[in-house]
């Protein structure tokens, strides 16, 4: 690894979201910076909707390296920025800005992380995958699971959405009951059926999937979801979001500062302990 020289200024990066307070991004990214040897602060801002054209505005500097969006700001920050990345046009999200020279340009590392947590847990590799969802996390992960050569059937509660994302993105829509689950080898979660919901599952009725089959649950809060538990009593592996999470600022992280820290830094971040006490500045 290439450990930059140690600037003279702290480089600062931000994360911008309404609620900000619970972010785990904050200890992660400081993990980063201890690890790559840079001075640097990651501060998680609150910052309401109107407020965000002014708060994008004040990434145009010299010591700012980017940030971090989150909701409900990851759709209408697009017009703020100079230039978008193709997967960032794609998807119509941004979750980064790198800021260059005064230019600012969105990415989103959601689709490559989402993938990398996919490829750390050996998930199959093509054949028919199920996105649960149709907001943005499930348009990070039809996008990315396409790249990647999976066929992509879309559920979401609200069906004229994951028609709309199928037309966009591709894919098709389908209803739990016409989806041919036993031909299924990923099962992923993108909807927030679960969060901070031990008991919820966005699909109350586990169905019986190849038995190779992988389910990823996008939801980290808590750890072990009812997805997760009914994949595991149903003899599948079952893996959590924190993957993702990680690996999406560990990319971020790179974007900013040319830096690819190893995921175990961010992960570590994000042990246990870590996750249940400081989550922000
Ligand atoms: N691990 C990571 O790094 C990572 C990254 C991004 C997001 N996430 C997680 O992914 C989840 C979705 O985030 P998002 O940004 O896509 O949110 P979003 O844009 O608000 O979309 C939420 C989606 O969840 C569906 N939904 C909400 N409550 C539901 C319920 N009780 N039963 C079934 N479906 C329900 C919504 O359906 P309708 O269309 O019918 O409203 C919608 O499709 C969140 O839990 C978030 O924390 C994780």
């Amino acid at each position: 690894m290439t450990v930059p020289e140690r600037p003279h200024t702290p480089q600062q990066a931000y994360l911008f979201a309404d609620p900000a307070a619970h972010s785990l991004s904050p200890q992660m990214h400081r993990a980063a910076f201890a690890y790559a040897g840079i001075d640097g602060t990651y501060t998680a801002r609150r910052v309401l909707a109107a407020e965000l054209p002014e708060a994008v505005a004040g990434l145009r500097q010299s010591g700012v390296l980017g940030a971090n969006l989150s909701l409900p700001h990851k759709q209408t920050v697009l017009p703020l920025l100079d230039e978008l990345t193709p997967a960032a046009q794609a998807i119509g999200a941004v979750n980064t800005v790198v800021q260059k020279s005064g230019r600012l340009s969105g990415d989103n590392t959601d689709a490559p992380g989402f993938l990398a947590a996919l490829a750390d847990a050996d998930a199959p590799k093509g054949g028919l995958s199920v996105v649960l969802g149709a907001g943005g996390a499930a348009r990070a992960a039809v996008y990315a699971l396409r790249q990647v050569g999976h066929e992509v059937l879309i559920v979401n509660r609200t069906h004229a959405r994951a028609q709309a994302l199928a037309t966009q993105l591709g894919g098709r829509a389908a209803w739990p009951e016409t989806v041919p689950w036993s031909a299924v080898t990923l099962l992923i979660n993108a909807s927030s059926a679960g969060l901070d919901a031990p008991d919820d599952s966005p699909l109350p009725v586990f169905p019986q999937l190849d038995t190779r089959a992988l389910v990823y649950d996008m939801v980290y809060r808590p750890a072990e979801t009812r997805l997760l538990r009914d994949a595991r009593a149903a003899g599948l592996r079952a893996e959590n979001g924190l993957g993702m999470l990680a690996h999406q600022a560990r990319l971020a992280f790179a974007a900013w500062s040319g830096t690819d820290v190893p995921v175990s830094v961010f992960l570590e971040a994000l042990n246990p302990a870590g996750a249940a006490g400081d989550a922000g500045p």
